[in-house]
């Protein structure tokens, strides 16, 4: 797709040289009136944000980009829309990875090459029955000091792509997705979530507000949540949390 080429049918763009966090400024176009399919995408953000709480290092070149969608139904849906993007993101980077590189899941929506993340989603409430759905893709370059290692397409070997070219593949992918899940429910979703998820069925360490937990990643369930099998005895579902996996 170029650069030039229009966004998927009901997708609205605003592109802004630089803003202070794209999530932020889709939430205030949403108090202001703006409807579901508004993308904000800018070039450079000043205080992104990333889970948990924590800062996303946003040079030039990288994507940043925040859509607002409607969420129909209960709000255990917006937890599945968390599965929905990262899937959608997971495709729309497959189609462009160089022969012999894999795309990969980490529970619940960080994409990884190999081991390390190279793009990440945050979702926000945005007032009533709306989501900010906001995604960073490490495109050129990859911070150094974070919690778990990160890579770039750029080191991975992809071909050059721009931040507006890589909006319209995930557009596209996220448009089928949420298609998906809007017409035959979550079961599918987490099925091709499931395909392409990292360390399911290996121990892994799960770092949670308070506590951090060691076990076997036994499935994702029929809501979403990772079901672990702790090494001191007993099964827990969480809902929200860190996973890390021990050096291969
Ligand atoms: C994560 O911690 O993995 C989530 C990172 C989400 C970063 C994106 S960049 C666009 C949008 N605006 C923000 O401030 N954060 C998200």
């Amino acid at each position: 797709m170029s650069a030039e080429e229009p966004l998927p049918d009901g997708f609205v763009l605003r592109a802004l040289d630089r803003v202070d966090s794209t999530n932020d400024e889709a939430r205030r176009m949403a108090e202001a009136g703006a409807q579901p399919g508004l993308v904000v995408l800018a070039g450079q953000q000043t205080s992104g944000r990333g889970r948990h709480g924590r800062a996303w290092a946003s040079p030039l070149g990288n994507l940043y980009a925040s859509v607002l969608l409607g969420i129909e139904g209960p709000i255990a849906a917006s937890a599945q829309l968390s599965f929905v993007a990262g899937l959608a993101l997971a495709d729309a980077l497959a189609r462009h990875a160089p022969a012999g590189v894999e795309l990969r899941l980490k529970w619940p929506n960080d994409v990884l090459i190999g081991r390390a993340k190279v793009a990440g989603i945050l979702l926000e409430s945005a007032g009533f029955a709306s989501v900010v759905v906001g995604t960073g893709v490490n495109i050129v370059s990859s911070p150094r000091e974070t919690p778990y290692p990160a890579t770039s397409l750029a080191e991975q070997g992809f071909a050059a792509i721009t931040p507006r070219a890589l909006l319209g593949a995930y557009l596209r992918a996220l448009d089928g997705w949420l298609r998906q899940w809007r017409e035959a429910g979550f079961a599918e979703v987490r099925a091709a979530w499931c395909a392409r998820g990292f360390g399911l069925g290996e121990r892994i360490r799960l770092r949670l507000d308070r506590e951090e937990l060691l076990g076997r990643f036994v499935d994702v369930t029929p809501g979403g949540a990772l079901l672990l099998d702790l090494d001191s005895g007993g099964r827990r579902e969480i809902a929200a949390g860190d996973v890390f996996y021990p050096d291969p």
